[in-house]
């Protein structure tokens, strides 16, 4: 019998699931989606198992026909197929991205392969712009060629082009914001209507953006993927990668990623979880610190050129401010003289550590010639854009004060 307190308490717990819902993302990022556990524990327990037992027969049976039913039941028979500690980290990725479901992968490369492989059929074509990471780029250009299924590059910010290149064959537009190195910034209003004019899916790479500084998905893209081993995790110690979308392109996923095999593991799930917790704070001063950076190095006579989405020279800093909240934490810029003249900044610099990567709580700093284009020539390197004198500084959580000050005694010593 339903009384009138039963009634009660479920009219307040709708109540109170709607609130986090309707939440800002810093709240949504600590409570969305949160679950009971045997425990009552506030941490989510590390599941550490490969595999899961079944009372009897008859509890096997049962689940074996839920599944053939596609009825989705609440466990799994074994580790490649999901994980509790696993589906917390998902819930709240979703929660945060306002998407029906998401998706956790072993890194943010095994998330984007296995998507393009579960939804591309053989003889399809794809078009991508032209600044995504490198990585994604060459899985496009050589493995999925071998597939049968072709890639168009276009210039990004070039919508004319964009809207060209697609051809009947087309079955996906791909982009990232911002971009790296130079932090391009997708306008994704204009990007989504030329996929809806033209029936195709989209998807978008937000992983310098992070949930905080834009929800792709709240601008009609089908499809969003994060290496969460950069913001999210936030601290420079996980691979991971996480794609947020409708259920049904997900539960599709999750068919993929059990043949495919590239699940995360419970105990870096636990570390992005409580990463997630914290990403409105770390965020908030990586928005700061990138802002104010990117200005002093803009004002400073040995400075070249600065790229940084919050600045007005920035070539896409009007659609950033359109349609972002904020324009993160990476800065990009040459110094005035040579290779050397940059690593010498670099080595001078007393709080960025020289790594590849970003989004964590330390400041890193590269030298795309000395680190990602290594292998290239000087005119090869050139020919892509990026020169010898081009620094990428990723800003950490540091006070701003400190990170300004560092820069301005290592400039002052070259
Ligand atoms: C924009 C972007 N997407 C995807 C990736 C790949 O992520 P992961 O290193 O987690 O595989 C990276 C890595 O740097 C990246 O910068």
């Amino acid at each position: 019998m339903i009384t009138e307190s039963t009634k009660a308490n479920e009219i307040r717990k709708t109540i109170k699931g709607q609130q986090i819902q309707l939440a800002g993302p810093s709240t949504r990022a600590v409570h969305a989606n949160r679950r009971s556990n045997p425990y009552q524990s506030i941490g989510e327990p590390i599941v550490q198992t490969a595999t899961y037992q079944f009372k009897d027969s008859a509890d096997l049976t049962d689940f074996m026909e839920a599944n053939l039913w596609g009825k989705s039941p609440e466990r799994t028979e074994y580790g490649r197929y999901g994980n509790p500690t696993i589906t917390a980290v998902e819930k709240r990725l979703a929660g945060l991205e306002n998407a029906e479901d998401a998706i956790l992968f072993s890194s943010g490369m095994a998330a984007i392969t296995t998507v393009l492989l579960a939804i591309l059929p053989s003889g399809a074509n794809i078009v991508m712009t032209d600044d995504c990471y490198r990585q994604t780029r060459q899985f496009c250009k050589t493995f999925l060629k071998r597939l049968g299924i072709s890639c168009t590059v276009v210039p990004m910010g070039d919508y004319d082009a964009l809207d060209n290149a697609i051809n009947p064959n087309t079955r996906l537009l791909i982009s990232e914001t911002p971009t790296n190195p130079y932090l391009r910034v997708l306008d994704i209003e204009r990007f989504v209507s030329i996929a809806k004019k033209h029936k195709v899916k989209t998807f978008v790479d937000a992983t310098f953006a992070t949930p905080l500084n834009i929800r792709p998905l709240d601008w009609g893209v089908d499809l969003v993927v994060h290496s969460a081993t950069k913001y999210l995790g936030g601290h420079n110690d996980i691979l991971a990668g996480v794609v947020a979308g409708k259920s049904n392109i997900i539960e599709g996923l999750r068919g993929t990623l059990g043949v495919l095999g590239a699940i995360s593991d419970p105990h870096s799930a636990s570390l992005l979880l409580r990463g997630i917790k914290t990403l409105g704070l770390r965020i908030a001063q990586q928005n700061l610190n990138g802002l104010k950076v990117s200005q002093f190095l803009e004002s400073h006579n040995k400075i070249e050129q600065v790229w940084y989405p919050g600045l007005p020279s920035h070539p896409d800093y009007l659609i950033a401010e359109e349609q972002m909240n904020g324009f993160g934490g990476v800065v990009s810029f040459t110094v005035k003289g040579d290779l050397d003249t940059a690593s010498k900044l670099i080595d001078l610099f007393e709080i960025p550590l020289i790594a590849a990567s970003f989004g964590g709580v330390e400041s890193l700093v590269e030298q795309p010639a000395l680190m990602s284009y290594y292998e290239l020539s000087t005119e090869e390197r050139l020919f892509l854009g990026i020169s010898n004198n081009l620094v990428r500084l990723s800003l950490g959580i540091e006070d701003t004060n400190d990170l300004i000050a560092d820069l301005e005694q290592a400039l002052e010593r070259i």
